[in-house]
């Protein structure tokens, strides 16, 4: 019988390299393979090194990695063009819970209200949800997203906010005031604060974890229930498929049980 050895990486080729900020920019990898929103990829250059990126688009045709060059392997891979090859493994990781939540929408009529929440590259999963319920958008409610970044020059997918702003209640802040843009300035949380929530409201969150610390109180203040939030986490991870332990919190594997855990089993992790 023929087995797929998860740990031997794919090449791929580069279809497209779109700079999105300074130090960000989308690779699109000819990688077409069923994935969810929220789960990610192993993508390196080979001789470097690999890291964990999340998909950042919903298709069936090819890949989107929204990545940050922050170090070794990151560094390398930025320094790839349209045409030149990357190595990936996956999808990793379980996703976020869509099909749970547009099960509960259409079948059991809850009428859920569903708020999309991202901060810095913590954006790009996000990018992926909205993709999935623009797809399926007869399966989910009303749609809110909220999307924070540090400053004008950082700000992601804006080519993308018009037609957000058509579909959905989008609206993001900056940290930075700025006389480029007319914007909300100052946390995410300022948004949140103003919004008014139903009682099966679910939210979906990825970003860094100073951002979740602010959140949280105001998500709970406003009635939101703990198990209707969904966190994607990061750690350092390696072989990505739960066999090496250096992705392990408080007894679970992030790569594996995660990367998106509920806030009620996952609010005691300790950092
Ligand atoms: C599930 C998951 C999804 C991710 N999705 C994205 C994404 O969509 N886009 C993106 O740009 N990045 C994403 N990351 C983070 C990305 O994996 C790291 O930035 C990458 O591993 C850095 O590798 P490097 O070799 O370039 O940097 P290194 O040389 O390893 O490190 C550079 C610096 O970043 C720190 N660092 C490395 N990895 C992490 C991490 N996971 N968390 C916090 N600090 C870290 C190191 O400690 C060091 O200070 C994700 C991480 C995880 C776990
Ligand atoms: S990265 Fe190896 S167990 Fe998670």
């Amino acid at each position: 019988m023929k087995t797929t050895n998860p740990y031997l990486p794919k090449k791929v080729k580069i279809l497209s390299v779109t700079k999105d900020t300074n130090d960000i920019s989308t690779f699109r990898l000819n990688y077409p393979i069923q994935n969810k929103p929220g789960q990610f990829v192993e993508v390196g250059v080979l001789g470097i090194g690999e890291c964990p990126i999340s998909f950042c688009s919903y298709s069936k045709k090819h890949i989107d990695l929204c990545i940050r060059n922050v170090g070794n392997v990151t560094n390398a891979i930025h320094k790839k063009s349209k045409g030149e090859y990357l190595v990936v493994r996956g999808p990793f990781g379980n996703g976020y819970p869509m099909e749970q939540i547009s099960e509960e929408h259409v079948s059991r009529n809850l009428k859920n209200e569903l708020i999309l929440i991202g901060g810095g590259t913590g954006a790009a999963p996000m990018r992926s949800v909205i993709d999935y319920v623009e797809q399926n958008r007869k399966k989910f409610g009303k749609v809110s997203i909220f999307f924070g970044f540090r400053n004008y020059e950082n700000i992601l997918f804006k080519k993308d906010f018009k037609r957000w702003s058509k579909l959905f209640n989008f609206q993001f802040t900056l940290d930075c005031s700025t006389n480029k843009l007319k914007c909300n300035t100052g946390a995410v949380t300022l948004l949140l604060e103003k919004a008014k929530f139903s009682e099966n409201t679910k939210v979906l969150i990825c970003g860094p974890p100073i951002m979740l610390k602010f959140i949280m109180p105001v998500l709970m203040a406003k009635g939101i229930k703990e198990q209707n939030v969904f966190i994607s986490f990061e750690r350092l991870m390696s072989c990505g498929i739960g066999k090496c332990g250096h992705c392990e919190l408080n007894g679970k594997y992030v790569c594996k049980h995660g990367p998106v855990f509920r806030y009620d089993e996952a609010k005691n992790f300790a950092d």
